[in-house]
């Protein structure tokens, strides 16, 4: 049995979570077309549930049926929606814990062909996409209204709580970043206007479900690998971070860059930085293995709180907090199934460990 830190439990907001080894949104679309969770999502999400105390983030849920541009991924903005995803968190609330993940495309669809990009502006960071519609004032406002409205529903659904995407190039990023945000207006040309979008989104979503059920998730930029590098994105992210701190929310869950790495250390100036402007749980992803993930709770960061958070290798591995503590073997993902739209395949035939199975009742099991 191991003696990581990653096996200490750790409060974040009002959760006691019993590893510091999460699952990571990983978009799937094996949601209908109505973008309704299905029973497949339920068996999915549950599988990987499987370790008790274990922390999900469920992948990105669209909000408003303004913005519906990834097809089958789930949604939070009808009654159906939120009815089928309170049957899978039913079934975690059991054992595990799990925060839906809340995201704002740029993308929305007008009947069956165009496609709108909104943003902050006319930039799009995306030289395939048709042009970004600036968005109004009262736009913006309504957008945070559809946040609010997907995070209540969420904790009707019975999530524990809602994790913002703020990174690579989703609505909230786009107004972050200054490479997408020209605006000139309360929304943009200064770091503190640059923040303000977000920062109006987290104070309605908290007023709306309590601040303890609020994460962020971030990526340092999408056009510099290093924050050192550029100043102007340290100040925006310096203010972003102070602001999530301010607020006393659950978490932030940090999107690594590129990092160098040698004999499994890692050197993370992006993870260094954020420990210092925020003083709650850390959780990160990246490209993170059982020695990484070690490496950084116990040799790097042993006081600090921070949660790693693997996506690919908990799409092939369900048991894959109990192989970490195990160091059994894992099971290598198919690159090809991640996005097999409503398919079976590569989704919930992983198989468990034979470990994890001899550990475990079997009518335990069963339950799911
Ligand atoms: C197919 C795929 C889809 C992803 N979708 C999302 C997403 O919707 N939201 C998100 O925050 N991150 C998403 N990610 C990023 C992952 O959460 C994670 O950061 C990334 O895979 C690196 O972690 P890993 O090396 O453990 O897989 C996605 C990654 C992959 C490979």
């Amino acid at each position: 049995m191991d003696e990581s830190r990653l096996f200490i439990p750790l409060n974040i907001g009002n959760i006691e979570i019993k590893n510091r080894i999460g699952m990571a949104g990983v978009s799937r679309f094996r949601a209908d077309d109505q973008h309704v969770p299905t029973d497949l999502m339920k068996e999915y999400y549950c599988q990987r549930a499987s370790v008790p105390g274990t922390l999900l983030i469920t992948e990105p849920n669209l909000i408003s049926k303004r913005n519906v541009g990834l097809r089958n991924a789930p949604g939070l903005f009808t009654r159906e929606q939120t009815a089928a995803w309170k049957t899978i968190v039913e079934v975690h609330m059991r054992a595990s814990y799990i925060f839906a993940q809340l995201c704002v495309l740029k993308h929305e669809i007008l009947g069956k062909e165009a496609t709108i990009i909104r943003g902050p502006g006319t930039i799009s960071l995306d030289t395939d996409l048709p042009t970004t519609k600036a968005m109004s004032i009262e736009e913006i406002k309504d957008t945070v209204q559809d946040f609010v409205r997907a995070a209540k529903n969420a904790a009707e659904a019975g999530f524990d709580g809602v994790e913002l995407l703020g990174a690579t190039g989703d609505l909230i990023d786009a107004f972050t970043q200054e490479d997408t945000n020209q605006r000139n207006d309360e929304y943009g040309g200064s770091v503190e206007n640059r923040s303000r979008f977000l920062h109006e989104v987290m104070k309605a979503v908290a007023h709306a479900i309590g601040i303890k059920r609020v994460g962020l998730c971030l990526s340092s930029g999408s056009t510099s690998q290093d924050i050192r590098l550029k100043k102007n994105a340290a100040l925006q992210f310096t203010d972003v971070i102070k602001r999530a701190d301010d607020l006393k929310i659950a978490y932030i869950h940090l999107t690594e860059p590129r990092i160098a790495e040698s004999n499994g250390i890692r050197d993370n100036e992006w993870l260094d930085f954020a420990c210092t402007a925020f003083r709650g749980p850390i959780l990160i992803q990246g490209g993170y293995n059982s020695k990484l993930a070690k490496n950084l709770v116990d040799g790097r960061h042993p006081d600090k709180d921070i949660v790693v958070m693997l996506g690919r290798y908990f799409t092939s591995n369900p048991d894959l907090v109990f192989r970490i503590q195990h160091d059994l073997e894992f099971t290598p993902y198919s690159q090809q199934d991640l996005f097999a739209t409503k398919s079976f395949k590569g989704y919930t035939d992983y198989a468990f460990s034979k470990e994890y199975l001899g550990s475990l009742n079997i009518l335990t099991q069963l339950l799911c």
